[in-house]
C-alpha cells in the first residue's frame, strides 16, 4: 500500500458554545468550552490514519502547551509526526469555533502553521511516486505550490483542498491531480457566482476540462459531485443527525487521499469518502465522529 502525505495545519480547536455571538462592546455569558485537536491539516491525516493508511504528516506548532498536547494526540492516533517540527517563540495554532445553533464561526489564529516552508528535506524522505500527497491552505501558499511541484515531480497523486480559499490557487493547478472545493471555493476557483443551480454540474465540467484537472465538488447536505472524462457524477447524502460539521470536508479528504493510496478508482473512492463524511457530522469536535473503515462499511 502506497502513503498518504499531508502538508498542513495544525491548531488547537477551542470550540465555546454560545446562544449568539456578541455585539461589539457587548460581553455575554457562554454555555460551555472543550478542546479538540484540530487544524485542516492535522484533521485530514487523522481522517486517514482512521481508515488505516500509513499517513505522514509535514507540519509546525509552536513550543507551547498546546504543541506538545497535539503532538502527542497525533502520535496516539498512529500519524507518523516525524516531520513534524517545533517552532520557539510562536503559538501553535488556534482556532475559536463558536458553535451557534444555526452554524459555525470560526476565526483561526495561524501562529506556528504560517512558518511552514523549508519542507525540501521532508518532501524528499516522506513522498515517492504513486504515494498521495494532500494539501491545503491554511500554511504559506508558497509552501503549497512548493510541495504540490515536487510531489508531482516525483509521481505522486496530488490533492489540492483549495480552504480556505485563496487566489493563489490558480498558478498551482498545473501540479494538481484533484482538486476538491466545497460550493462557495468552486465559485471562487471559477472567479463569478452561479447564479443558476441548474448550471451547477455544467460549469464543473467546463471547468475540470479547460483546466484538466478532476474536480470534486463537497456540497454538504447535497451531496458529492464529481467529473468523469464527460459528465458529472453527483452522490446524494444520506441524512443523519447532525451534532457538528467542522471538519466534515477534512474527513472526506483523509479518506479520498486513503482510498487512492490504496489503488481504489476515484468513483470507488468518493463513495466511501462520502459515506465518511456523513459519519463525521454526528459528534462534536473536527475528529472525535471521523469513522473507521469498519463503521463505514456497517453504515
Ligand atoms: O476544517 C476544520 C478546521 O478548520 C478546524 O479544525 C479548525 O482548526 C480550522 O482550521
Amino acid at each position: 500500500m502506497k502513503k498518504v502525505i499531508v502538508l498542513g495545519s495544525i491548531n488547537m480547536d477551542m470550540v465555546m458554545e454560545t446562544d449568539r455571538l456578541p455585539k461589539v462592546g457587548e460581553t455575554l455569558l457562554g454555555e460551555s468550552i472543550d478542546y479538540y485537536v484540530g487544524g485542516k491539516g492535522a484533521n485530514q491525516a487523522v481522517a486517514a490514519a482512521r481508515v488505516g493508511a500509513n499517513v505522514s504528516l509535514i507540519g509546525k506548532i509552536g513550543d507551547d502547551t498546546f504543541g506538545s498536547k497535539v503532538y502527542k494526540h497525533l502520535e496516539r492516533e498512529k500519524v507518523d509526526v516525524t516531520a513534524v517540527t517545533s517552532e520557539k517563540n510562536i503559538f501553535t495554532g488556534v482556532a475559536s469555533i463558536f458553535k451557534l445553533k444555526e452554524d459555525n464561526a470560526i476565526v483561526v489564529l495561524p501562529g506556528a502553521n504560517m512558518l511552514l516552508s523549508d519542507i525540501v528535506d521532508e518532501l524528499n524522505e516522506k513522498v515517492n511516486a504513486q504515494d498521495v500527497l494532500l494539501t491545503q491552505l491554511e500554511i504559506p501558499v508558497e509552501t503549497v505550490k512548493k510541495g504540490l511541484a515536487s510531489a508531482k515531480d516525483k509521481g505522486a497523486i496530488t490533492i489540492l483542498n483549495p480552504a480556505p480559499y485563496n487566489e493563489a490557487v490558480i498558478d498551482m493547478l498545473p501540479f494538481v491531480d484533484i482538486i476538491t472545493p466545497n460550493e462557495t471555493e468552486f465559485e471562487g476557483l471559477l472567479g463569478y457566482s452561479i447564479t443558476d443551480p441548474a448550471q451547477f454540474e455544467e460549469e464543473m465540467l467546463n471547468w475540470s476540462l479547460q483546466n484538466k484537472t478532476q474536480l470534486i465538488v463537497t456540497r454538504g447536505g447535497q451531496g458529492i459531485s464529481y467529473t468523469t472524462k464527460n459528465e458529472v457524477v453527483t452522490i446524494a447524502a444520506e441524512k443523519v443527525p447532525v451534532v457538528d460539521t467542522t471538519g466534515a470536508g477534512d474527513t472526506f479528504n483523509g479518506i479520498l487521499a486513503a482510498c487512492l493510496a490504496k489503488g481504489m478508482t476515484v468513483s470507488e473512492a468518493v463513495k466511501l469518502s462520502g459515506k465518511g463524511a456523513t459519519l463525521s457530522v454526528t459528534k462534536l469536535g473536527a475528529q472525535t465522529g471521523m469513522p473507521t473503515l469498519a463503521e463505514i462499511n456497517a453504515f
